[in-house]
């Protein structure tokens, strides 16, 4: 006897067969993004093993003697094509989720901004389509601004996909580059956004929950008081549902695993669980569900070198308290069972 319905077979639910051809283009977006963000630095790397062992392995001595000498250009502005944001790619896989940027109040192109994104979320979906893309729509939103997002600086260390994010306009999180892409005497118009709660806010991300890393990190305020860039707080609602739970308590065996990894790398290693191309029991593919990317009012902050740890901590206080309000201002918009969801910051 044949299952009454497709979905039936293997007790998997599968993708109906009569979808358009848009929502198929939006889903290879998204599936091409996170085989990018999961596989793409090792097949970089093989790629470029398998060039030094090919007959044009005199290609690869080249490269990485052109990429030695390029090795400071994440820590140096970076190097944007502005062409590689407007990617068709990019354009699918916003509309996939569909991820939504969302401004409050202009910016000024003559100023240069420090966005403190939350939260990350599993691999910030919203942050990536919003900062890293033109795909959100941000030079229409920001006219004269240009976005970096700001990620590891180990990340510009792989051949080839180097080259991929540099082009985004990403750049490294070390102290030395966030301050040169915020110095006013070389730039105006920058908008930096840093996912502030980093990989250990990853190991939080839980779907309808919004627990952020914040009262331990002050790195970000110290950066915006030496070059007087103004504190935008930024909120992606809807982050944490892009997948699903993964049951790693704290003390847990794999929450231990995970956070003994992140300790030595940096990274925190992630079991993206979602759903598959043509079906949506399981797999890596995120889920289809709305993330908007609110900018909240930006937050002037007095240029000062060498800022005392009193105060940091009184710019810290003032920057939470404007997160919370925006969290709770913003929330009914774009939350379902809003009045459960709070905003806990450790
Ligand atoms: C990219 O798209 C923006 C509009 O979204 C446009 O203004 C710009 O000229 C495009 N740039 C390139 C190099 O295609």
């Amino acid at each position: 006897m044949l299952p009454r319905k497709i979905s039936d077979l293997l007790g998997v639910e599968w993708a109906p067969l009569d979808i358009p051809m848009s929502r198929r283009l939006q889903t290879l977006g998204a599936t091409a993004w996170i085989c990018l963000a999961l596989f793409g630095e090792a097949l970089a790397i093989y790629l470029f093993i398998k060039l030094v062992y090919s007959d044009y392995w005199w290609l690869a001595i080249l490269y990485g003697y052109w990429m030695l000498n390029d090795i400071e250009i994440c820590n140096k502005g970076g190097r944007t094509f502005e062409f590689a944001r407007n990617w068709s790619w990019w354009r699918y896989f916003c509309d996939y989720f569909p991820i939504t940027l969302v401004k409050t109040a202009d910016l000024d192109p003559s100023k240069n901004y420090l966005f403190a994104c939350y939260p990350h979320g599993i691999f910030s979906s919203g942050a990536y389509g919003s900062f890293a893309t033109n795909g959100a729509n941000f030079p229409k939103l920001f006219p004269g601004m240009s976005a970096h997002l700001i990620v590891l600086g180990g990340h510009f260390l792989v051949p080839f996909f180097r080259d991929l994010i540099l082009a985004l306009g990403l750049c490294s999180s070390s102290q030395e580059s966030i301050l040169y892409l915020l110095d006013p005497k070389r730039y105006q118009g920058n908008c930096v956004a840093i996912m502030v709660g980093g990989a250990a806010e990853a190991l939080d991300s839980h779907p309808g929950k919004y627990k952020i890393i914040l009262s331990r990190r002050k790195g970000f305020i110290r950066v915006a008081m030496k070059s007087g860039a103004s504190l935008v707080p930024v909120f992606s609602f809807g982050e944490t549902d892009v997948f699903r739970p993964i049951d790693n308590p704290e003390n847990g065996i794999l929450r231990r695993i995970q956070e003994k990894v992140r300790v030595w790398t940096g990274i925190s290693p992630m079991f993206p669980l979602g759903r598959g191309v043509f079906q949506y029991s399981f797999g890596v593919v995120p889920i289809r569900t709305p993330v908007t990317t609110v900018v909240g009012e930006p937050m002037e902050v007095k240029k000062n070198l060498e800022p005392t740890s009193e105060e940091i901590d009184a710019v810290h206080a003032e920057f939470s308290k404007r997160l919370t309000e925006l969290f709770e201002r913003e929330k009914s918009k774009y939350l379902k069972n809003h009045e459960g969801i709070h905003l806990v910051i450790t």
